[in-house]
């Protein structure tokens, strides 16, 4: 199995439109800094390649990675679908700018594949350019492509659901439910949030592919025991960083992101895996985006790692 890092930032990316933060400056001065959105590529056989996340960098990502460019006929790319983590928009909305395609599939989980057809209408919108051939994303593993050896499997890690498809605001939700929802609190009416796994039946390798981790279920941990590589949520630093950025008053986790360090955070969680982890989906405020920090020296003292844009993993 071949991987590609297509990217390793949070929504907004590195550097953010909007923002003048430290991590945002420094990527603006040093070009080297910059992170695109998170998304991996997997290679499903020879010529078929999946992207697990659709970024609003889709299109700059696959021009970066020859191995995804079109030919040799006009109008053949290796690009035959997407797998979704989950539905948030710095994950899905490159599906749209795939629509000068004929037909794309894209594999997701129920709420995921709902929320985008009747909450983001992306069906509706996208049927006049491009057929979406919706399969669905579950915990029993199936091949990738028909006769791959690579085989898919999600497990599902958390019920947040994207802000566009947050509970009805009306009548129908009472008042308990809408602070619960404003505190960040998810209650579970299925997988919004799943891990991907990827393991090659030929070689035995596996990956796990976890950019947004909100909990840290007992399925989690034994597929974290048979992985060889894991890229993990590295959205935020510590718990308070949200808050003390001054972007929102809710913390880590009540963004749906275990933080990194403290006596909970996840660094010290996978340090005992024998898999080789590495962190993605970092948030411009997060110290890591600053290759001095000295917080990339923690993470090596524990046998971790940022992952890098380009960076190409056989397994
Ligand atoms: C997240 O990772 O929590 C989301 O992408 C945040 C958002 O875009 O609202
Ligand atoms: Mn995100
Ligand atoms: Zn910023």
């Amino acid at each position: 199995m071949l991987l590609h890092v297509l990217g390793t930032a949070a929504g907004g990316g590195v550097p953010q439109w909007n923002c003048a933060c430290p991590g945002c400056s420094g990527a603006r001065a040093h070009p080297d800094r910059r992170r695109r959105h998170a998304s991996l590529a997997v290679r499903a056989d020879d010529d078929r390649w999946y992207l697990i996340n659709a970024t609003p960098d889709i299109a700059d990502q696959m021009e970066s990675t020859p191995a995804l460019h079109p030919g040799p006929a006009a109008r053949r790319t290796p690009v035959a679908g997407i797998a979704l983590t989950d539905a948030e928009l710095d994950h899905t909305l490159g599906i749209a700018r795939l629509r000068e395609a004929d037909r794309i599939e894209v594999l997701a989980t129920g709420p995921v594949r709902a929320a985008l057809r009747d909450r983001a209408h992306l069906d509706d919108v996208l049927t006049p350019y491009i057929r979406l051939e919706w399969r669905e994303l579950g915990s029993a593993p199936v091949p990738l492509s028909e006769g791959s050896d690579v085989e898919i499997s999600a497990i599902p890690l958390s019920a947040k659901r994207p802000r566009y498809a947050a509970r009805d605001t009306g009548c129908d939700q009472n008042r308990a439910e809408r602070r619960a929802d404003h505190r960040g609190e998810h209650r579970d009416d299925g997988p919004w949030v799943v891990a991907i796994r990827l393991h090659d039946r030929r070689t035995q390798g596996t990956v796990l592919y976890a950019p947004a981790l909100a909990t840290w279920p007992e399925p989690f941990e034994t597929a974290l025991a048979g992985a060889d590589v894991v890229l993990l949520d590295g959205t935020f630093w510590d718990d308070d960083e949200p808050r003390r950025s001054g972007f929102s008053t809710r913390t880590a986790h009540g963004m749906g992101h275990l933080p990194i360090d403290g006596p909970n955070g996840t660094a010290v969680r996978l340090a005992p895996f024998a898999a080789r982890c590495l962190y993605t989906h970092l948030n411009n405020t997060n110290p890591l985006v600053d290759p001095a920090a000295p917080q990339h020296e923690q993470l090596a003292e524990l046998g971790l790692a940022v992952a890098a844009e380009g960076m190409e993993i056989e397994l």
